[in-house]
Parts: C-alpha cells; sequence; structure tokens
C-alpha cells in the first residue's frame, strides 16, 4: 500500500519524503495556487525531488479538445507524472483516446461506484474517489471505498488503482487502510497527526523518569 502527501508545498514534500513515509503527491489547482510562482517550476520541481513516486498534475482547461491537448504536454513534465482529468462525460472520449496514447491517468473528482466502473473499463491507470467530499453530503464517503474495491476485485479489474483521496483525519486514513484502498493521499496536517500518538510521548517520559531512579550511568 502507498501513500502519498496531498499537497503543492515543496517544504513539506521534501520533509516527508526523507523520512521516508511517501511514494508520491497529488497536486490540484487549489494546492499550486496556495505554492503561488510558476506551477510549471514547482511541478517539475516535485517531480525531480519525488523521483520515481509519481505526482499528480491536474488539467485546468475546460473544453474536451483543449484538455486533450494539455494533458499530453503535462504527461511531458516528467515521466513520473499522472494526468489528473475530472470524471466528467464530457471527457470520456479523451479519456478512452489518452488511455490509448498511453498517458497514465488519475481521474479525479469521482464520487461513486459506478463512475469507478467506467474508470476501470477505460482502463485508467489510477481513480480517486473523494471520501471528505461525500462525507460533507451526508453520503457515507468511506462505504464507496470499500464498494469499489470489492467491484475491482470481483470483475478483475487489474489495470486500475484504488486511491482514496479527501482524506480529513486520521480516522479516515484508518478506515480507508481496512478499505482496500491501493493508495491514500494525505494532507499534510493529517500525516503530520498520524505519525505520533500522547501515549507514545506519555510512555517514553514514564519510562525515563523509572530509568533515572536507578541512577545508572552506564547501560549496556
Ligand atoms: C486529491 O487528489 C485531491 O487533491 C484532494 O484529496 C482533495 O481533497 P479535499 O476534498 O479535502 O479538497
Amino acid at each position: 500500500m502507498k501513500i502519498f502527501l496531498d499537497t503543492a508545498d515543496i517544504a513539506a514534500i521534501k520533509k516527508w519524503s526523507e523520512a521516508g513515509l511517501i511514494d508520491g503527491v497529488t497536486t490540484n489547482p487549489t494546492h499550486l495556487s496556495k505554492a503561488g510562482g510558476d506551477p510549471t517550476k514547482v511541478v517539475r520541481e516535485i517531480c525531480a525531488l519525488l523521483k520515481p513516486g509519481l505526482v499528480s498534475v491536474e488539467v485546468t482547461e475546460k473544453k474536451p479538445d483543449k484538455v486533450y491537448a494539455q494533458a499530453k504536454e503535462i504527461a511531458k513534465i516528467a515521466d513520473n507524472v499522472l494526468v489528473k482529468v475530472p470524471c466528467h462525460i464530457d471527457y470520456y472520449p479523451i479519456i478512452k483516446k489518452l488511455v490509448k496514447d498511453g498517458v497514465a491517468l488519475n481521474i479525479t473528482l469521482l464520487f461513486t461506484l459506478v463512475q469507478a466502473l467506467f474508470m476501470c473499463k477505460l482502463r485508467v491507470a489510477y481513480i480517486s474517489p473523494f471520501i471528505g467530499r461525500r462525507d460533507d453530503i451526508d453520503a457515507a464517503g468511506m462505504d464507496v471505498v470499500t464498494e469499489i474495491r470489492d467491484m475491482m476485485d470481483m470483475h478483475n479489474f487489474t489495470d486500475t488503482k484504488l486511491l482514496a483521496a479527501s482524506i480529513r483525519g486520521v480516522r479516515k486514513f484508518h478506515q480507508a487502510i481496512l478499505a482496500g484502498a491501493d493508495v491514500v493521499t494525505l494532507p499534510v496536517a493529517i500525516l503530520e497527526k498520524a505519525v505520533s500518538h500522547p501515549l507514545t510521548d506519555k510512555g517514553i517520559a514514564k519510562f525515563d523518569a523509572d530509568w533515572q531512579k536507578l541512577g545508572v550511568k552506564q547501560f549496556p
């Protein structure tokens, strides 16, 4: 199972990649807008930093023919790029074309089991169901991950990987692991929370306090 970082913050990507915990990054227009500067440069830097880890970069054009052309350009940025295309019916024909052209796609803004089935049939590399945004509309976000996993296994869709996105808490990360996601993409704040536990900190302090009582100078 892989962990991606859901950000375009280069300092955070560097930190967590050096810690050996992340296998890739998912950017989106919001993340790149927050990072500021020239988005092409930012994306190139992230790709170089993470290689061979995968970096998702989303199309920003709207019209299908423009999206197609932009997707091809984004794919040329580096060989570890996944091009993000929204799961919209207007883009289905170009998604099919891009897959045929050998472009590795991550289908984003995907919310239902049937959208996932359609994308598996088009043999895209990754699908990203958005958990938090489903929860926002009381639509039981994590259930769809479990259902998609079952559907993919049941019908033997082995070309596509399941990437759980829009994760809003450590508990959701936990649930996505158990639901069988191939990848979970985590916001920096959630990864920071997930790597520590108050009982671990408390336990270290208690053991240290007890150890000091012994007054031993050297051990072993
Ligand atoms: C995933 O690829 C998206 O960038 C991200 O997970 C969206 O998360 P949000 O719904 O918290 O914005």
